[in-house]
């Protein structure tokens, strides 16, 4: 997110605008706590993960009353277009708010889920796979010299996106997600199948958002039946969430910052900006928040190809 904070700062100077940095999201805007950024502002902040702006969950925007407050403050500061940075909750926040008010809203996409629909990244996507994969390498070690079969939950909330680019990244021999149905059954016949394959070792990554529950729910189901397999769970939880960020994730909220400056100034309101194929688009918010982003079913098959 200092990425794209930092290429709108300066996409904006470049423009002749000034800008001001709302700490806190939704919740800054209400109580009103904005900060000039200059350019010098916004330097050697491109590596740090987070948000030097930091960020919150806002219940009182949810409200009329708050919007209220946070459109009086904007108009009070001469703020008169707002590009905003996350997810599902932070668009439809702008949606709501943009029926209301006349303020144009424009985002980009922010969260490890990647479950926006019209773009094919969303910033952290990219870093928290690699995090996972460096985890399942290291849980690899103990998995293989002491023959275990581990059992790994990573975030996503709805979505598998992360666990599904990670497991391949990690070489797993399988990976448990919301998008397609989980049957124990089949995850017996498979570990037998391994077992039988002499496999003494192995790593499942569990999406958070599978519908067999978490990690320690499905190991519970199978420890039982797998007496040879010493079954053991990881949840990675947050360090999903920081560390610097990647070369690529560094480039896509540079290029979707200065897109969102310009999507401004081109008078657009009310639209993500996002990526497919490589390219730049502009995707309605209400297309964003309100269409079911599918996953890719051939990087799905091709787990079970490698793991063959
Ligand atoms: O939406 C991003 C995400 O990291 C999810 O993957 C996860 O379920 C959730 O946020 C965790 O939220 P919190 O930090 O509030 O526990």
């Amino acid at each position: 997110m200092n990425a794209a904070l930092r290429a709108v700062v300066r996409a904006a100077i470049f423009n002749q605008l000034e800008v001001v940095g709302i700490k806190r999201g939704y919740a800054g805007m209400i109580e009103g706590a904005f900060v000039p950024l200059r350019s010098r502002d916004v330097s050697n902040i491109i590596q740090r993960g987070g948000t030097v702006l930091k960020s919150a969950r806002s219940k009182a925007f949810m409200t009329k009353e708050g919007r209220q407050q946070a459109y009086d403050n904007l108009k009070k500061e001469g703020i008169d277009g707002i590009v905003a940075i996350g997810g599902n909750g932070t668009f439809t926040g702008a949606n709501i708010f943009q029926n209301e008010f006349d303020i144009p809203f424009v985002g980009i996409p922010g969260t490890i889920d990647n479950d926006l629909f019209g773009t094919d990244y969303s910033i952290g996507y990219d870093t928290a796979i690699n995090t996972v994969m460096q985890a399942l390498d290291k849980i690899r070690d103990t998995a293989s010299a002491h023959n275990r079969l581990f059992f790994v939950e990573v975030m996503g909330r709805a979505a598998g996106f992360l666990a599904l680019r990670s497991s391949i990244a990690g070489g797993a021999e399988g990976v448990l997600i919301p998008e397609v149905p989980t049957h124990l059954e089949e995850l017996h016949l498979y570990l037998e199948n391994g077992f039988k394959k002499k496999k003494s070792s192995g790593i499942i990554v569990v999406a958070e958002g599978d519908e067999e529950g978490g990690a320690y729910k499905i190991a519970k189901k199978v420890r039982k039946d797998f007496e040879d397999y010493d079954v053991r769970v990881t949840v990675l939880g947050h360090i999903q969430r920081g560390g610097s960020p990647t070369a690529f994730d560094r480039v896509v909220a540079s290029r979707m910052g200065v897109e969102a400056v310009q999507a401004l100034l081109d008078g657009h309101s009310r639209v993500m900006i996002g990526t497919q194929c490589s390219n730049l688009v502009r995707v309605p918010f209400e297309k964003a928040i309100k269409e079911h982003k599918n996953i890719n079913h051939q990087l799905y098959d091709l787990l079970t190809v490698l793991n063959v």
